[in-house]
């Protein structure tokens, strides 16, 4: 079904490909190196020099299965010529980590930019003084469906932006992720903050936010459920609401972006999150200006792994001088958690109260 105004097919899907890509090395070997990062790396010819992480029996049996060297010492990985730093280590421990990197060294740090805003800052800090070309793992920008989204909008098959709708009502299993029990900040700031992060990179900064999250009677996770408004002034609507707990069955779960321009919009599904870790497929779908129907853009690729694939494309490039602009860098990224920060701010604030009745 392709509308006689646009082929489908010619939306950009994939960030190009470095032409000598250096020689990634890992900090960290836990779950997501193996289901995320070497896979990514792998698919894409970027080199593995190797990894490090102090569970030597967790980095050992990781480097085995990928065949690459597990490094001893946090100073022998730093110490791999000519390579790009792949920080997959807690959020609390990136600062860290980057003080051990050779100066002027390139570094894709996995998001959240630290817990959060005062870590984000102290990660910058640190960024600016060692003169590191960073980026944040907000890899979200880079999935197929995102970038076919973004030649969309470039190509002005949707008009002006004016609205921005994130819908999630899902089952998600967060006993998967045990370390997520303590933390005093979950729902936005490990999940919504993926979404937070695209549409800053659609629509650019809000003037501010208005938010709510919230946990759920049925378990002890301290935030699952989150509404939240963006503030882009008068010609754009830009809301999220994000329920975690709807285990109702698949018929009414939902994990959507409603993008509409004043010409066209567009509508994409998630998949990755749907019945999560199966994941369903994701879709999205065009009506183009001057359309009369809704079109599929055929996807190649998911978010998982292929968003990481562009994420570390953009970063080789711009290090190599392939590409004149790093996406998501640290300083932008900053700009993200103060999003987030903000959006627990007003969570935590009192809204505003209704008049007693005289
Ligand atoms: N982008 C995404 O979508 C996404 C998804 C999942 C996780 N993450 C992020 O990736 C990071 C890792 O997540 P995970 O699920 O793999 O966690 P994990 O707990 O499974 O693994 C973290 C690993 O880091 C190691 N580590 C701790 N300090 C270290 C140091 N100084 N140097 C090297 N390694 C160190 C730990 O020993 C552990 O093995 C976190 O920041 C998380 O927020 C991002």
């Amino acid at each position: 079904m392709t509308d006689a105004l646009f082929d489908p097919a010619s939306l950009r899907q994939h960030w190009p490909a470095p032409a000598n890509p250096r020689p990634v090395v890992t900090f960290g070997a836990g779950s997501i190196v193996g289901d995320a990062h070497f896979p990514a790396w792998k698919k894409s010819g970027i080199p593995i020099a190797g990894l490090y992480d102090p569970d030597r029996e967790k980095a050992e049996k990781l480097a085995r299965e990928w065949n690459v060297t597990a490094f001893e010492t946090p100073e022998e990985a730093a110490a791999v010529e000519g390579a790009l730093f792949d920080l997959a280590t807690p959020p609390a421990r990136h600062a860290d980590v980057l003080r051990g990197l050779p100066n002027g060294a390139p570094v894709l740090i996995q998001k959240p930019m630290g817990g959060d805003l005062g870590e984000a800052t102290d990660i910058l800090a640190v960024c600016r003084e060692k003169e590191l070309v960073a980026a944040v793992n907000f890899q979200l920008r880079f999935a197929p469906m995102m970038l076919a989204l973004s030649d969309a909008i470039e190509k002005g098959l949707l008009g002006e932006i004016v609205d921005f709708d994130v819908w999630l009502a899902l089952d998600t299993p967060w006993h998967l992720w045990a370390f997520l029990r303590d933390l005093p900040r979950v729902e936005i700031a490990m999940h919504s903050i993926h979404y937070l992060d695209a549409i800053r990179h659609m629509l650019g900064d809000p003037k501010g936010v208005h938010a709510k999250t919230i946990g759920h009677p049925n378990h002890d996770m301290a935030q699952t459920r989150t509404s939240a408004i963006l503030d882009y002034g008068d010609r754009v609507r830009c809301q999220l609401s994000v329920n975690h707990d709807h285990p109702f069955g698949r018929r009414h779960q939902a994990c959507e972006f409603r993008v509409c321009g004043t010409k066209g919009a567009a509508y994409l599904q998630l998949g990755v999150n749907l019945d999560y870790p199966h994941g369903e497929p994701d879709i999205l779908e065009v009506f183009p200006a001057g359309g009369s129907e809704w079109v599929q853009v055929p996807l190649e690729g998911t978010w998982f792994p292929d968003a990481f694939v562009g994420r570390m494309a953009n970063l080789q490039r711009f290090v190599s001088g392939e590409d004149d602009r790093l996406i998501g860098s640290a300083e932008d990224a900053w700009n993200t958690m103060a999003l987030v920060e903000a959006a627990y701010r007003s969570s935590a604030a009192p809204a505003t109260p209704l008049e007693q009745r005289p």
